[in-house]
Order: C-alpha cells, then structure tokens, then sequence
C-alpha cells in the first residue's frame, strides 16, 4: 500500500522529504495551545508522513511538555535520568569529550516496554556546524516489501526485545557501553519491565497498516535461541534499513522531530567528533503491540 499523502491541509504546509517517509511542516508554532482543529491536522500529518519536522520553533522545555502532554501521558526513560527542573525531559548532549552518542544505532524508542512508545518529540538545542543528521526509516515498506511467504511466516513469530543490551554493543550491557564514553547520566531502572515480547509483524493501531517491528532492541525471537534468530534478524535490519525506505533530516537549532515509534525506526549518525550536539527528547507512552 503506498504511502497516504494526499490528504488536504487548511492550517499546515506539509512538504515531503522523501518518497517513502518524512515531512516538513511549516505554518504552525508549537508553542501556542493550538485549536483541536490544528492537533487534528498534525495527527493526519504524522499518519500519513511517519515523522514530521518543524523548523524555527523556540520551545522551552515547559512548552515542549504541554505539547507533547496533548498526544498522551509522558513515558519516563527507564535507563537515562532526565533534566533536573524538568524529569520528563531528557537532555541527550554528547560533547567532543564524548566517545559514542546516544541513538547511535536503528531503534525504535522503548521497543523492550511492555507498552512501546507512541512517539518521540525531539527539539534541537545546540547543533553541529555539519553532521549529527538523523536517519528514519518506514516499517510499514519493510513489511510490504517482504514476499508474500515470508510476510506469512513472520506473522507467528514473536519477538523478545530487551533494554540493556543494544545489538551493536557487542553483548556489554547499557551501562558498561556508556560509561566513560558518553557524560549523560545513566539510572537504575529499578522494577520498571525492560524485557517484552511483542509481535514481530505489528499492527498500527490507528492506519491499521502492518509493520515490521525491528530493531536494536530485538535480541532474538520467542522459543528460539540467540542463535538461530541472529541471521535472520539480521536480514530483517538490512531489508528495513535499504535506502529507499529512510528518510535524513538535517537539524538547526529550533527544529523539532516527532516521529511514530509504530512504525518507524531512527538512527542518529555520530559524524561530529569535534563539535556539541544538545536536543531535548520527550516520549509519549503507547500501548500494547498486537
Ligand atoms: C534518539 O534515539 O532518540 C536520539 C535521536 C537523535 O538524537 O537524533
């Protein structure tokens, strides 16, 4: 099915990125209480797009928050601690003093919750003269691009996918990858669920479109063993990442992603060893993946 982008605007200019994900917005300012009419707008928006950006914005983290509070209730990172004045925010700062950067591999963001985030609200606060892009990438294509047998057999496949130890970290735990490399600040998550098991093939619960839900948090599949599910998890993060279902988004301070965790994956390219990068991130809580 392809991409349902024509859908017609009375408050937004939405200019697509990509051919297959990815918008600009402009016409709107994030930090006003916008009209239900205007929310509606962006909801179709994000829909049909994946993630949508706006440029421009100038959006303390307060207003960030009530912005982002008009989506659903706010997810608390079980792993990362928050700002100090504001814990629902989290600052993701990497510094030349930095090794490796935060979201440095494809994932989609609390994959490993029993209920995944809905999406991800992120506002550039500093950016790199050049580098610190983001790449996303369109799971619903994934999916669809599957062949028919394949699309079958993986619609019985659960998969497990765990919060403290990422696929590119070379089996050391969250912690142990992070530490010395990267200056923000881990916490204990304390009895907050970090390991679920979801549907490989999920269904978005509002397009009704299947998507294939991989990434750097699926460690291996249900009654498998690492092993055995590796390969083919491998094809899957290949096959899901192949260039004409991504889209790159080149920040400026005052940008803001919001990206559909549902269906979508993203990737923040660490190519900047000598500058900062600050972005304030804030996610939405989801629900259970069927
Ligand atoms: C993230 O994975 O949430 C961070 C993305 C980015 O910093 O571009």
């Amino acid at each position: 099915m392809p991409e349902l982008r024509n859908s017609t605007y009375r408050h937004l200019e939405v200019s697509p990125i990509a051919g297959t994900i990815g918008a600009e917005i402009a016409g709107v300012d994030l930090a006003q209480d916008l009209p239900e009419e205007v929310m509606g707008e962006i909801r179709q928006a994000l829909l049909d797009n994946l993630v949508i950006f706006f440029r421009d914005q100038k959006l303390e983290p307060d207003r960030q928050l009530a912005f982002a509070r008009r989506w659903g209730e706010i997810h608390l990172h079980p792993f990362m601690q928050g700002m100090e004045k504001y814990p629902e925010v989290l600052e993701i700062r990497k510094t030349p003093a930095d090794k490796v950067n935060f979201g440095g591999e494809w994932h989609s963001d609390q994959a490993f919750a029993p209920k995944p985030a809905m999406g991800t609200i992120l506002y550039g606060v500093e950016i790199p003269s050049a580098g610190g892009d983001t790449l996303f990438t369109n799971l619903y294509r994934a999916y669809e691009a599957l062949s028919p047998s394949m699309q079958r057999m993986l619609e019985k496949v659960k998969g497990v996918y765990r919060g403290n130890n990422l696929s590119g970290h070379d089996g050391q735990s969250r912690e142990k990858f992070y530490a010395g490399r990267l200056a923000m600040k881990t916490r204990d998550p304390g009895d907050v669920q970090t390991t679920s098991t979801h549907p490989l093939v999920r269904t978005h619960p509002e397009t009704g479109r299947k998507a294939l839900f991989v990434g750097g948090h699926l460690h291996k599949f249900e009654d498998m063993s690492e092993a055995e599910s590796r390969p083919l998890i491998d094809f899957l993060m290949r096959h899901a990442t192949r260039p004409e279902f991504t889209c790159r988004f080149r920040w400026n301070s005052g940008s803001l992603a919001f990206w559909d965790n549902r269906c979508t994956m993203h990737f923040a390219i660490n190519d900047y060893p000598a500058e900062t990068r600050i972005m304030h991130r804030v996610t939405v809580c989801g629900d259970t993946p069927y």
